[in-house]
């Protein structure tokens, strides 16, 4: 679902007018929709119902205090990639003994930081790593809870910047090694306990059957790992894609989880009934890391037009946000449907590009794209920001970084406050 309508020729999200949201916190600001998140968490939990199962939501996908804390209070699990993200879990209410800990560079200090909380598992992505978990757990006098990630050479079809499940990624140990290394670490390292097998093959799918191929190919041996060495879970990753385009209107119950009309629809439902058959008679827990599923359709950047150029080729309108609070336009060519906070009242388009502030040919949130007329000083929103909007955005250009908010029903809460400008240069010093 998705919780972006208008109502009374205004864009809400749930029962609040993003326009008041505006006058009230200004722009740009990112808007959530607490039920939204709610929503793609229990239905994702209870599709895996008929299996032992722990969603452990992938934290970069938004990270901010507010949202861990909604989904740690519907009994959801996390997955980190770093000792930050443990830590705003831990400060957002999230329990770490149900945290596992991804990401190819972990250091010694967040490998004790993660052993010191007793976290679930960590998932390891090399034989160096493992020997270095296996030091570090001896020195602290501890047993460390580990799954190794298989990288099992499955195409992903998706951007080649988030493809994760082919060999030449740099993620997870070839499926042709993964037994060894097993065997080595069941010979060799006292200081681990093999736990899990996890793997992740990509981000944003937009079709089961890359799931199917890897679940396939990876399940035999999840199996045969418990038999050998008692692991006792199978993490499947996350990456389950969602909608990008024609997000308006809402009210289909699946839109979120179509890509598009013509490709093949995949919706929670569907991900789960594809999967569950090869799973379920594993007698292993399963876990799932969904980032953009729980989060992405969630939340919206709002942001406001600070000036109409019309040149020769093009008009461009120009607002108050740019590639700095939402980089996937730039870094990965990705798609978020704009639309006026203030309902069109005609059907009038205008071809236009809408472009950021920042000083790069690259900041531009669409080009060429058919919008309904805009003028100095309306607000539109880019929709489906939710995820690896917030946490993807950086002071380039020194420029604050904007306002979080959530709404729930009737109510919006600040969740993060706009940077101030004194913020910007908090820890830096001059030299004497
Ligand atoms: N598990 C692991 C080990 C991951 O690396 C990721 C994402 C996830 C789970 C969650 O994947 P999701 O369910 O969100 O697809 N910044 C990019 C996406 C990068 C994804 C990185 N890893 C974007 O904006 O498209």
């Amino acid at each position: 679902m998705h919780s972006f309508d208008y109502e009374n020729g205004s864009l809400h999200c749930e029962g609040v007018d993003i326009a008041s949201i505006a006058k009230q916190f200004g722009t740009p600001t990112y808007v959530y929709s607490k039920a939204t998140l709610s929503d793609h968490y229990t239905r994702l939990d209870q599709a895996m119902a008929p299996v032992d199962h722990m969603v452990c939501y992938a934290v970069k996908a938004n990270s901010n205090l507010a949202v861990i804390n909604t989904l740690a209070k519907l009994g959801s699990g996390f997955d980190i990639v770093s000792a930050g993200e443990l830590f705003r879990v831990i400060k957002a209410g999230g329990d770490p003994r149900r945290c596992t800990f991804a990401g190819v560079g972990k250091t010694v200090d967040e490998l004790r930081y993660a052993l010191e909380n007793d976290i679930y598992s960590i998932n390891v992505e090399s034989l160096a790593e493992l020997e270095t978990i296996n030091q570090v757990a001896g020195d602290m006098g501890k047993v460390a809870p580990v799954a190794l990630r298989v990288n099992p050479n499955v195409d992903a079809k998706t951007h080649k910047y988030i493809s994760t499940g082919k060999s030449e990624n740099k993620f997870g140990i070839d499926f042709s090694r993964i037994e060894a290394a097993y065997a080595d670490a069941a010979e060799r390292l006292p200081n681990v306990k093999l736990h899990g097998l996890q793997m992740h093959i990509g981000s944003q799918l937009t079709s089961v059957d890359p799931f199917i191929e890897a679940v396939k190919k990876v399940a035999p041996l999840a199996a045969k790992l418990k038999e050998t060495y008692g692991i006792e879970f199978f993490s499947i990753g996350g990456g389950v894609g969602i909608v990008y385009h024609e997000t308006l209107p809402s009210g289909h119950p699946d839109w979120w989880t179509n890509d598009s009309p013509s490709a093949s629809p995949l919706t929670i439902d569907r991900y789960a009934a594809a999967i569950l058959p090869e799973l379920k008679n594993l007698g292993l827990r399963i876990l799932l890391e969904p980032g953009r599923l729980i989060a992405g359709n969630a939340g919206a950047l709002v942001t406001k037009v600070l000036y109409t150029k019309k040149g020769d080729a093009k008009t461009f309108q120009i607002v108050d946000s740019g590639m700095g609070d939402l980089i996937r336009p730039a870094l990965y060519e990705g798609h978020h449907d704009i639309v006026p906070v203030a309902e069109p009242t005609t059907d009038e388009k205008e071809t236009i590009d809408v472009v950021g502030p920042i000083c790069e040919t690259g900041d531009f949130f669409v080009q060429n794209a058919d919008l309904p007329k805009l003028e100095q000083g309306n607000l539109i929103a880019l929709l489906s920001a939710g995820a690896y909007g917030f946490t993807m955005a950086s002071n380039y250009n020194s420029r604050p970084l904007p306002a979080e908010v959530m709404v729930d029903g009737e109510q919006v809460h600040l969740i993060r406050k706009r940077q101030t400008l004194d913020d910007l240069i908090a820890g830096e010093s001059l030299l004497p």
